[in-house]
């Protein structure tokens, strides 16, 4: 199946081992928060749950761990992803992981079949997000939830001293949308779920700081991979990207250094 959408986990970094890194550090850096929250929204022990954009498997293990009893479809367009979510999670999960290869537009799953879904990083790359979250309406029962885990461009690189980000930011913004995406997609979750026919919204931020994690926590935040993707892409240029680099060499170097991030966490009920 043909990836849709700005995210193609084989060409989005410098290296696809690269990529699976900063994919593993990235749900680790949020998770404990994460769950947090989902708890919050309702997810609980013994649901059956959908988790579309899937990807190599880490957050479906955390799912696996925080529900003993429940079922997971993990839904991932990307075949090579998903194999590696199978040998990663090969013993983990056994007979409560199903693996579905669709995309999240046309799941091919069953109407009213889940009682909680988590899309997690996936929106922000979806050429139609309204019609994302319609499908993964359908598929949840009545009184099932969503719940769309994303960020937000102007919340990036939250960082003490601060790194001159402001061209690779733009730039960004407009290589994600120019693949169907939209960085800014953070802001317009709330109307997304409630455009898709969602009910009783809902919206919480996760916010991680290194004074309290460590900054290694926020190595695949600070992972230059993706920008330095887009130069060789000739995407960006090399001079456009100079200020960039002198300034996240100085943030490394400062002792002190300190980041800051932020999720946001999006959930809707279906009536
Ligand atoms: C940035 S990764 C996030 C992976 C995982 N959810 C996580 O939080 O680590 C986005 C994932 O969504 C998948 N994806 C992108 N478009 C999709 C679509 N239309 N349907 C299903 N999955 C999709 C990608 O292949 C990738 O695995």
């Amino acid at each position: 199946m043909v990836v849709e959408g700005s995210y193609r986990a084989s060409t989005y970094n410098l290296e696809w081992e690269r990529e699976i890194q900063r994919l593993k550090a990235q749900v680790n850096l949020s998770w404990a928060k994460e769950a947090r929250n989902l708890q919050r929204f309702g997810l609980a022990d013994g649901m059956n749950v959908l988790e579309a954009g899937s990807g190599p498997g880490f957050f479906t293990e955390k799912l696996l761990e925080l529900l003993p009893n429940s079922s997971i479809a993990a839904l991932e367009i990307d075949t090579a992803l998903q194999e590696k979510a199978v040998e990663y999670l090969q013993d983990k999960g056994g007979d409560r992981i199903n693996y579905v290869r669709a995309s999240v537009t046309d799941t091919g799953l069953n109407d009213n079949t889940f009682d909680f879904a988590i899309a997690r990083l996936l929106f922000v790359h979806l050429p139609e997000p309204v019609a994302a979250a319609r499908e993964i309406l359908r598929v949840l029962k009545p009184g099932g939830k969503l719940t769309i885990v994303d960020n937000d461009a102007d919340l990036f690189w939250l960082t003490n001293p601060p790194q001159s980000v402001e061209i690779v930011r733009e730039k960004f913004k407009q290589v994600i949308a120019s693949r169907g995406g939209d960085l800014c997609v953070g802001r317009k979750l709330c109307r997304i779920l409630k455009e898709a026919g969602f009910v009783s919204i809902d919206l919480e931020a996760v916010v991680c700081h290194s004074d309290l994690m460590g900054i290694e926590a926020f190595a695949p935040l600070l992972d230059s991979g993706p920008i330095l993707q887009m130069v060789k892409q000739g995407l960006i240029s090399e001079s456009e990207i100079e200020s960039y680099l002198v300034s996240r060499e100085a943030f490394l170097a400062e002792k002190d250094r300190a980041m800051m991030s932020f999720w946001l966490m999006a959930c809707g009920e279906k009536h």
